[in-house]
């Protein structure tokens, strides 16, 4: 494949244009300081190590309050005291020339009291599941939660408004709403776990309010051309499910479309979580939304430099986001258009640690390549 590979051109999204498309996926790993999820030095030097001139680096999801936290050690935003751990990784980004979105999620019943401050995890219904979350003991079955009483709602609405504006504070390029894995605003979406029958739940026309009235609210703060939203077709993590997947998600993708967002960003089903569900599988999910949104697409999920150059030529997605093969490799967009092996990813270190196996691994990108990498 010559250098020309589309993946490796530059492209408008939203406000900004981007020199290649090669994007990092969000990634929760654990290493905010306790207490208080202060964003770690070793956070800045990982997001500034994968940092590329005109590259796009979505952060790992941030809870929007206290409420809305899953796993100890995560990533949240609500108080003073994270402002300057912020500034200094959105600060890390941009002394490469990168782009850095940060990731806002609710995660509704996927926790634990522990985590949510004492009170019991909310969601559109009581639906339970087996989910797990990361508490001072370890990795434990979720608490029992509880449905959200309708005048709650705003005030989550606002929550997600305040942590877009504190993102906008602390000098990020952009926010996405966490639509996906089976969080919150997942939980609304689909009819698994949205039971209710006020103007919340039923028909996809009101499951969808919730994610209209989220979105708007991060648009508020940016205006669209600077926020994405993430949505993962038929994803199995979180005990997510629905009756009509299709219905439902070319729905939302429609919806969305009437914004003009920054981009779109879909996770393909063969991934859960943090695995690959079905090896082997090609791209279902973007091929089947393209036609339901017309602003760019970043495929997520089970790429490689083949089916990443692959999917882009194509056009069933305009950019391919990249998890597991970034951690490993913070040089990811440099190797994989020189067609460099990538170093295998370290599984043990994904959630939570030190440095080891986190900012140690190097990059053979050399220090001069800069806009010849990305031209
Ligand atoms: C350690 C780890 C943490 C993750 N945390 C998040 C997260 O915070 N938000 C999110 O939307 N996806 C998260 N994901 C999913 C990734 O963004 C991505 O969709 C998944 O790894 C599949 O892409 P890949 O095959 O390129 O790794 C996480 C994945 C891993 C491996």
């Amino acid at each position: 494949m010559s250098n020309l590979a589309k993946l490796f051109t530059p492209i408008k999204v939203g406000a900004y244009t981007l020199s290649h498309r090669v994007v990092l996926a969000p990634m929760t790993r654990l290493r905010t300081i306790q207490p208080g999820d202060i964003p770690s030095p070793m956070m800045a030097d990982f997001y500034g190590q994968r940092a590329s001139q005109g590259g796009l680096e979505i952060i790992e999801g941030v809870s929007i309050s206290i409420p809305a936290r899953s796993y100890l050690g995560a990533a949240s935003f609500y108080h003073d005291g994270q402002v300057e751990g912020w500034k200094a990784i959105a600060d890390a980004v941009h002394a490469k020339g990168g782009r850095v979105f940060m990731q806002l999620i609710h995660g509704g019943r996927q926790s634990h009291i522990d985590m949510t401050g004492g009170v019991a995890p909310v969601a559109p219904s009581v639906v339970p599941f087996d989910g797990v979350a990361l508490t001072k003991d370890g990795w434990v079955p979720v608490s029992p939660h509880r449905a959200l009483e309708i005048e709650e709602i705003p005030g989550i609405v606002e929550e997600f408004r305040v942590a877009a504006q504190r993102a906008l504070d602390a000098g990020f390029d952009g926010v996405e709403l966490h639509g996906a894995n089976g969080y919150l605003v997942d939980q609304f979406i689909q009819d698994g776990t949205n039971k209710r029958t006020d103007a919340y739940g039923g028909p996809i026309e009101n499951r969808v309010r919730f994610l209209k009235e989220a979105v708007e609210a991060l648009i508020s703060v940016w205006g669209a051309d600077r926020v994405g939203v993430r949505i993962s077709p038929s994803g199995e993590w979180g005990g997510i499910s629905d009756s009509d997947p299709e219905a439902t998600i070319s729905y939302v993708a429609q919806f969305l479309d009437q914004y003009g967002l920054a981009y779109l960003h879909v996770i393909e089903p063969r991934i859960k979580g943090d695995s690959t569900l079905h090896e082997g599988h090609p791209p279902v999910a973007v091929k089947f939304l393209r036609p339901h949104f017309s602003g760019p697409i970043i495929a997520a999920g089970g790429f490689d430099r083949e089916s990443a150059i692959h999917i882009v030529e194509a056009g069933d997605a305009d950019l391919v986001a990249f998890g597991r093969h970034f951690t490993s490799n913070p040089d990811l967009p440099y190797r994989l258009k020189h067609n460099v092996p990538l170093t295998p990813y370290v599984r043990d270190a994904f959630w939570g640690g030190n440095e080891k196996g986190y900012t140690d691994f190097p990059a053979i990108e050399p220090a001069t390549a800069g806009l010849a990498a990305t031209a």
